[in-house]
């Protein structure tokens, strides 16, 4: 008895950009990329894929998937750090598109994490009242903050949607448990500008542009270490072991962080799932991506034990556990 995911949904741009294409962008090559990260190739949004609207087609695909009527939701959260507005929310872009007239929306900003912190949320909601129903999402485009002329970050980076309907069920299925972090005292090795939160009359700050900034190889050492004591945690505090696992869905990183991670909590690579050749690094898309793929490829059956992690900009990262 407890909080499932009713259905899953995800939209990604039909806009391909392999390495080959940015070998004639920066210095890099198809090489190095992929011996580096595992990424070969990624969606980049166009006009008409703008955040909120990539949001907007993969939460009507998991409603459709869900079979739940749009008056039947009761929030919805976007975990996002490329909304095409400051305010409103991309979330209420969703909710106005999408007809959900009974709930109320806000967004999440955790970064690579934000997913998993709306499902910690999601969650939350449900247990103190089974009656509702979440329409969570990740949505970013991350390509509209990358700086192109940076190879350490325009790599890396891919723009998606995914999302899920989150309620409860009497069933055995349901989210085990969450554990989550953040360290903002680590916040200037990976960080994106915003303008500036003061009153440009009484100070001209040199703004240098809304772009990813990141010590690729202070996140790398961060990113495995932390995911790490999150994921032995939490299964020390549910009282099971690696063995116990069917799944680990990763966020998907790079291919090097999520192998020295498995590896270092001694699980088997062949039940990680991965699709970052595919899309890169879509931050908060890349969980729901990941879990949409995986439902559609029938790897989850009913009574698995399901594991997500992530780590993000922030720093924040953590782990769930799900029996599907
Ligand atoms: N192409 C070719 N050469 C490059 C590129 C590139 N795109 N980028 C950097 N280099 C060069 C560097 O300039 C350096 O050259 P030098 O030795 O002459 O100075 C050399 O390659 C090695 O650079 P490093 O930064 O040490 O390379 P590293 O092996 O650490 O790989 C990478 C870089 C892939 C960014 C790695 O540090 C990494 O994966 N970090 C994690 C970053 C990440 O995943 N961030 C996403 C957000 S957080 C998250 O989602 C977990």
């Amino acid at each position: 008895m407890g909080t499932v995911i009713l259905g899953t949904g995800s939209c990604l741009p039909e806009r391909v950009l392999d390495n080959h294409d940015l070998e004639k962008i920066v210095d890099t090559s198809d090489e190095w990329i992929q011996s580096r990260t595992g990424i070969v190739t990624r969606r980049i949004a166009g006009k008409g894929d703008e955040t909120y609207k990539l949001a907007i087609k993969a939460g009507a695909r998991a409603l459709q998937d869900a079979g739940i009527s749009a008056a039947e939701i009761d929030l919805v959260v976007v975990g996002t750090i490329s909304s095409h507005m400051l305010m409103p929310s991309t979330a209420c872009f969703v909710q106005e598109e999408l007809g959900l007239s009974n709930a109320f929306a806000f967004d999440i900003n955790a970064a690579c994490s934000g997913f998993l912190y709306g499902l910690d949320l999601a969650d939350k909601y449900v247990r103190s009242d089974p009656r509702q129903k979440i329409l969570l999402i990740g949505a970013e485009t991350l390509s509209s903050r990358t700086n192109y002329a940076d190879r350490n970050t325009c790599i890396l980076f891919g723009d998606g949607a995914g999302a899920a309907v989150i309620g409860h069920s009497d069933s055995e299925s349901g989210i085990i448990g969450t554990n989550l972090f953040s360290d903002g005292g680590l916040w200037n090795l990976l960080y994106m500008h915003a303008p500036p939160s003061c009153n440009p009359d009484i100070e001209q700050e040199n703004n240098p542009g809304a772009h990813i900034i990141m010590e690729g190889r202070e996140v790398f050492k961060h990113a495995v270490r932390a995911m790490e004591k999150a994921v032995s945690g939490l299964l020390e505090r549910e009282q099971l072991t690696v063995d116990s696992i069917d799944l680990l869905v990763p966020h998907q990183a790079n291919i090097r962080i999520l192998n020295k991670l498995v590896d270092r909590l001694g699980f088997s690579r062949e039940k990680v799932f991965i699709n970052v050749q595919k899309y890169g690094n879509t931050s908060a898309a890349s969980i729901p991506i990941a879990l949409d793929e995986v439902r559609r490829e029938g790897r989850l059956q009913t009574g698995d034990v399901l594991l997500v992690c992530s780590f993000g900009g922030g720093f924040t990262w953590g782990a769930g556990l799900i029996k599907w």
